[in-house]
């Protein structure tokens, strides 16, 4: 059978979001894709009587269809449920099917092509997920003012084929509520980074309220904002352990980076790193290292001049790189660069699968793919603060996501880590930290990582386990979006 996207919701969660309608129990309401009905159970518990359900999965709807004799049941593909502005309110967890599978459902009479005949669909990005399908057909069915209550992972919604469908989606509606949720949500998957929207259509110009809930042992629980962001125990910032500031610009990497031509005496070059890829492990040692060119003061060769020139004549012509136009308009010594002092610890502005804190033990330079951490610490014990899960966790939450597994990092970001109070890790604690961090630079084995961690949750009240499977989901949950 082709993959329809089952994920059941729990209870708990369900139960919630049914409680978030404001409608007369009256109200025409409709469950897209019921599954095993756990929002008609939940629209039962509430005293709903009008409700309307679909469910594409033969076997599931004949599991279901004496449970609910009250209730209208079809056994039919909502995205093609016929009429509009019928219903005062829409609950649904839909199918979350990636674009290129969404023709594996050609035996159901569904495919990207049948889809895009329906102009309600228009506004959708090539790449999106039957998600966005499902949700704009809901907004479609619904009455002027309709509400509609929708659950799905929220790393989707800053994918890039997320941005332009938001903008499709808010055309046409508000959100009045945004719920971040984790914890245990759906029945088997642990998706970390889940998002419920309540939407409100034609009410396109209402204020967002953000809440944070976490679901646990069959309830729900109230998360504070910083709590979520930053792990509520810990409340040692990073601006006490170290300091960060971004690698080094050229403005003209072309000009800059790997130039051309020979340089007799080697003076006019120093080494630097350009990339994570030449990074193997984590250390500097063995990295792959371009040449900066960077001509000393007073021995501006005639070679170098006339490559000089060649890119001062090149830059006035061509009117750019701009900040490079400007100190050639006010100083001789244009070409001249700042260096950033690379000692410390490197990590990379983009993060592609792994992440990873790189000791520069060579104190090479570093470009501007990297930040720069300069310890205030005992670099080794920081070393290993930065290389747990604890830390990745709080950037993979913070980093924003650009689909293809991609997560950026602004500086702020490393800024916003939270550590255990320094002060209160024991001395045979720390020195245990700056052995793994040895550890983990010499052997390049990621499960000292998980060493490193478990040390760590001695001083935090999220388990070893815990934050493995959180760190794990969230993980996971950005290298699936597309
Ligand atoms: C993510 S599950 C959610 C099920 C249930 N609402 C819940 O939360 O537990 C999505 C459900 O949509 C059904 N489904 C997939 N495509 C559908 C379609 N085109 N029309 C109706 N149901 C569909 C699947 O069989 C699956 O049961």
């Amino acid at each position: 059978m082709a993959d329809l996207g089952q994920v059941f919701t729990r209870g708990n969660v369900a139960r919630y979001m049914v409680s978030l309608f404001d409608l007369p129990k009256q109200a025409a309401i409709m469950d897209p894709c019921y599954g095993a009905g756990v929002f008609l159970d939940a629209l039962l518990g509430y005293g709903y009587s009008n409700v309307t359900a679909c469910e594409l999965d033969t076997a599931l709807f004949e599991n279901t269809r004496g449970k609910y004799p009250q209730y209208k049941l079809l056994n039919s593909d909502f995205l093609k449920y016929g009429g509009s502005n019928a219903y005062d309110g829409i609950v649904m967890n839909p199918p979350y099917i990636r674009q290129e599978k969404i023709d594996e459902l050609g035996q159901y009479g569904i495919t990207k092509e049948t889809l895009r005949s329906n102009p309600i669909f228009s506004g959708l990005p090539s790449t999106a997920n039957i998600y966005m399908f499902f949700i704009m057909k809901a907004i479609d069915l619904l009455k002027d003012g309709g509400q509609l209550i929708v659950i799905f992972p929220g790393s989707w919604m800053n994918a890039r084929s997320g941005t332009e469908f938001q903008e499709t989606m808010l055309s046409k509606c508000g959100v009045e509520k945004q719920i971040h949720i984790h914890g245990d949500v759906f029945e088997r998957e642990a998706l970390v980074d889940v998002v419920i929207l309540k939407l409100m259509k034609g009410k396109t110009d209402i204020n967002t309220v953000e809440e944070y809930l976490e679901s646990k042992d069959g309830g729900l629980q109230s998360v504070s904002l910083r709590e979520n962001k930053a792990f509520g125990e810990f409340s040692y910032p990073f601006s006490r352990l170290a300091t960060v500031r971004r690698g080094l610009t050229t403005g003209c990497n072309e000009m800059y980076i790997n130039p051309d031509f020979p340089c007799e005496d080697g003076g006019c070059f120093k080494p630097i790193i350009s990339s994570p890829k030449s990074i193997d492990g984590y250390t500097t040692l063995n990295a792959r290292l371009d040449r900066l060119f960077c001509p000393a003061e007073d021995a501006v060769s005639d070679e170098i001049s006339s490559y000089l020139d060649f890119w001062k004549n090149k830059i006035i012509q061509e009117k750019k790189p701009k900040t490079l136009l400007f100190k050639i308009n006010n100083s001789d010594k244009w070409y001249e660069i700042r260096e950033i002092c690379g000692e410390g610890i490197l990590f990379s502005y983009f993060v592609r699968n792994d992440m990873k804190f790189v000791m520069n033990e060579t104190g090479a330079l570093a470009r501007d793919n990297f930040y720069i951490i300069q310890p205030k610490v005992d670099k080794w014990v920081l070393f290993a603060l930065l290389n747990n899960y604890y830390t990745y966790y709080q950037l993979e939450l913070s980093g924003k996501k650009y689909g293809a597994g991609l997560l950026k990092l602004q500086r702020y970001d490393i800024e916003g880590l939270y550590f255990p109070d320094y002060e209160r890790i024991s001395d045979s604690d720390k020195k245990e930290m700056a052995a793994l961090g040895h550890k983990l630079l010499e052997s390049a084995d990621a499960s000292v990582i998980g060493e490193i961690t478990k040390l760590v949750s001695k001083y935090s009240r999220t388990n070893y386990r815990e934050i493995t499977e959180r760190y794990a989901a969230i993980k996971s949950n950005r290298l699936e979006v597309k």
